[in-house]
């Protein structure tokens, strides 16, 4: 009996002087694990004479339990220990200036395309694009611009071979639409891309710039139609208010052909010096699908009309954006596209 009082207070006093889970874990290997002092004297009880068995059982069983709950609650002691130290050493100073990671900006130019997309796919146009390097079949003859033509000379062209040039306006891709449309109406579109044109760089001319064709072909289609269409975009993209002007003009594949002005977003409409005093700024050419470039592309120009148009965004970005040089949109510097983040 004296045996396990001693091994309890043995016991009791190791469980006291544990420092961390570890030591607490060998404590309890060694008090209750199989080969445990406690199942020591759990084997001695067989050698008692019968009528001790009970009392001696009896007391083996409540040191073991008392050893069992000190262990525990030394246990969570210990972690909770561990756990303060842990987050002492973790602990993390928020006051601290962190290191600034950069973040880039949408180029204005994509910005300027995803709001047209946007505004197109809302009233139900798909998008289709392709290739920049194009036949001179799609660019010009199904534009209605033979080899002869003097519109030719309207677009300085980078010619890869006689029949190959890098596209000259995306009114390639309007063509590319209608031959794929096989004369099966309606058609509404919109096609974005970039173009080239052997032009001297300048701060309103760039060899590659980026277009956004227009194309919606079906029974009915009329030049009001288009009116409204682009009266509706000009609302978009320069505000409410906007007013939309046909000046008459000339474009091979379109008959009428017009070109088109936005009432100045500036000075609306009073006359600035954007606008140059005249309260309109050009922002696109557009016109009725000329009723040959149908028939050649296997439509029945009796039974359908369409209306094209064809706009040029970095003109919209730099009226938007107030941008007086075409040549930003190129050059990469920084300092100018970090200025974008403002639309972020
Ligand atoms: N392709 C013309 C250009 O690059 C723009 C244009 C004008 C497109 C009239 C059209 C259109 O679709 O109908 O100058």
């Amino acid at each position: 009996m004296d045996r396990i009082t001693e091994v309890q207070n043995e016991a009791l006093s190791a469980i006291e002087s544990a420092q961390s889970p570890e030591e607490l874990q060998q404590v309890r290997i060694k008090y209750l694990g199989k080969k445990g002092s406690i199942q020591a004297l759990m084997s001695e009880m067989k050698s008692l004479p019968k009528e001790e068995k009970p009392v001696f059982g009896q007391k083996v069983n409540l040191c073991k339990q008392a050893v069992s709950e000190a262990i525990e609650k030394a246990q969570a002691q210990l972690e909770a220990k561990a756990l303060e130290a842990q987050l002492i050493k973790d602990k993390l100073d928020i006051t601290l200036n962190g290191t600034k990671s950069e973040k880039g900006t949408m180029h204005p130019l994509h910005m300027i395309q995803q709001e047209i997309e946007d505004l197109f796919i809302g009233m139900g146009y798909k998008i289709a694009e392709g290739p920049e390097v194009e036949e001179d079949y799609y660019n010009f003859e199904l534009a209605n611009i033979p080899k002869d033509h003097p519109a030719r000379e309207m677009q300085d062209t980078f010619y890869i071979d006689p029949n190959t040039l890098l596209r000259t306006h995306t009114t390639a891709m309007q063509m590319r639409e209608l031959e794929k449309a096989k004369g099966q109406t309606p058609i509404k579109l919109i096609c974005p891309g970039k173009v080239y044109r052997r032009d001297d760089d300048d701060a309103t001319h760039s060899h590659q710039f980026t277009q956004c064709e227009g194309l919606v072909v079906g029974e009915h289609i009329t030049l009001a139609d288009l009116k409204g269409t682009l009266e509706f975009m000009a609302n978009r993209m320069f505000g409410e208010g906007r007013q939309i002007r046909f000046r008459p003009s000339y474009f091979p594949f379109t008959e009428p052909s017009v070109e088109v002005d936005v009432s100045c977003p500036f000075c609306n409409g009073k006359g600035c010096n954007v606008c140059k005093g005249s309260g309109w700024i050009e922002i696109l050419g557009a016109g009725m699908v000329h009723p040959h470039v149908l028939e050649m592309n296997g439509f029945d120009s009796e039974k359908c009309t369409g209306f094209a148009f064809g706009v040029g965004l970095e003109r919209v970005a730099m009226l938007k954006y107030g941008i007086d040089d075409i040549r930003n949109f190129y050059i990469n510097d920084e300092r100018f596209l970090k200025t974008f983040d403002r639309f972020d």
